[in-house]
C-alpha cells in the first residue's frame, strides 16, 4: 500500500471515530451515574480530619481573612483590602480551594492521627476526643453535613465577589466564614460549656469589631 493510501485510510478512521454512531444514543443520555459512582467509590481518605484542617481549609481560609482586616498597632491603623488583581487572585484560590475542598469531609475519614486523643483527657480538657467526635456525627449526620454546606456557601459567596470585586461585601464574607468554621467548631470540637461558648462569641464580636480579621477559628 502506498504511503498516501495509508494516510487516506487513517484519517479516515479518525473521522469515523469522531461521529456518533447512527444505533449509539446521544452521550447526555447515557447512563453516567455508573462510571461516576464508581469514581466517587474509589475516594478514600489520605489525612484525618485534624490535618485536612490544618494542611487544606485552615490555610485556605487565610487567602480570605488576610484579604480584608484592619490593624491597628501604637503606630496607626493599617487597613488592607485587595487591590491588585494578583490579591483578587488569591482569594478566588481561597474560595475555590473551600468550596470544593469542604466535601471532602464527606469521605469517612479518621478524625485525628492514629494515637492523637486531642486534648480531652484531663482537668483541662476542651476538645472533645476522636471517639467522641465521632459518635457525634453518626448520631446526627445530617447535622455534619449541614455544617459542611455552610462553609461551602460562603465560599461561593466569596466566588461570586471575586467576579464583581465589591469589597464592602467582603468584609461580610469573611465574618461569615469565621462563623461557619466556628459554628462547627463549637459543636463538634470544642463544645464547652454555655459560658464558654458565651465567651468565644464575645470574642469573636470584639475582634470584628476592632477589624481584626476575625479569630479564624482557633481555640479559645
Ligand atoms: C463540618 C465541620 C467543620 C468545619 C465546617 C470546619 N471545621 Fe475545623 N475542625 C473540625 C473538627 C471536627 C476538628 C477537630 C478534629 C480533631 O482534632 O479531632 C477541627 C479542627 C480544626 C483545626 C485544628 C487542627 C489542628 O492541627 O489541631 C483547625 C485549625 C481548623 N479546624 C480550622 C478550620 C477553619 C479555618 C475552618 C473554616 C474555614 C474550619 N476549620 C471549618 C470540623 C470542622
Amino acid at each position: 500500500m502506498s504511503n498516501w493510501k495509508r494516510f487516506a485510510l487513517v484519517g479516515l478512521v479518525v473521522l469515523a471515530g469522531c461521529r456518533p454512531s447512527s444505533n449509539a444514543p446521544p452521550a447526555s443520555s447515557a447512563p453516567a451515574a455508573t462510571p461516576t459512582q464508581a469514581l466517587w467509590g474509589d475516594m478514600k481518605p489520605v489525612v484525618s480530619v485534624k490535618e485536612l484542617m490544618r494542611d487544606m481549609l485552615d490555610p485556605a481560609s487565610d487567602y480570605i481573612f488576610d484579604a480584608v482586616k484592619i490593624v491597628t498597632t501604637n503606630k496607626g491603623t493599617v487597613e488592607t483590602v485587595p487591590k491588585t488583581d494578583e490579591d483578587w487572585e488569591k482569594l478566588r484560590i481561597g474560595a475555590t480551594t473551600l468550596a470544593e475542598g469542604v466535601d471532602l469531609l464527606k469521605i469517612p475519614r479518621p478524625f485525628a492521627p492514629a494515637g492523637d486523643e486531642n486534648n480531652s483527657k484531663g482537668p483541662d480538657a476542651t476538645e472533645l476526643s476522636p471517639a467522641q467526635i465521632k459518635a457525634k456525627l453518626e448520631k446526627d449526620p445530617v447535622l455534619w453535613n449541614a455544617k459542611i454546606e455552610a462553609l461551602r456557601n460562603v465560599g461561593k459567596e466569596v466566588l461570586e465577589i471575586v467576579k464583581t470585586k465589591n469589597t464592602a461585601e467582603l468584609w461580610e464574607a469573611s465574618y461569615n466564614l469565621d462563623q461557619a468554621c466556628e459554628s462547627c467548631h463549637l459543636q463538634y470540637w470544642y463544645p464547652g460549656d454555655p459560658a464558654l461558648l458565651q465567651r468565644v462569641d464575645k470574642q469573636l464580636e470584639e475582634l470584628y469589631e476592632k477589624g481584626k480579621p476575625p479569630s479564624k477559628a482557633k481555640k479559645p
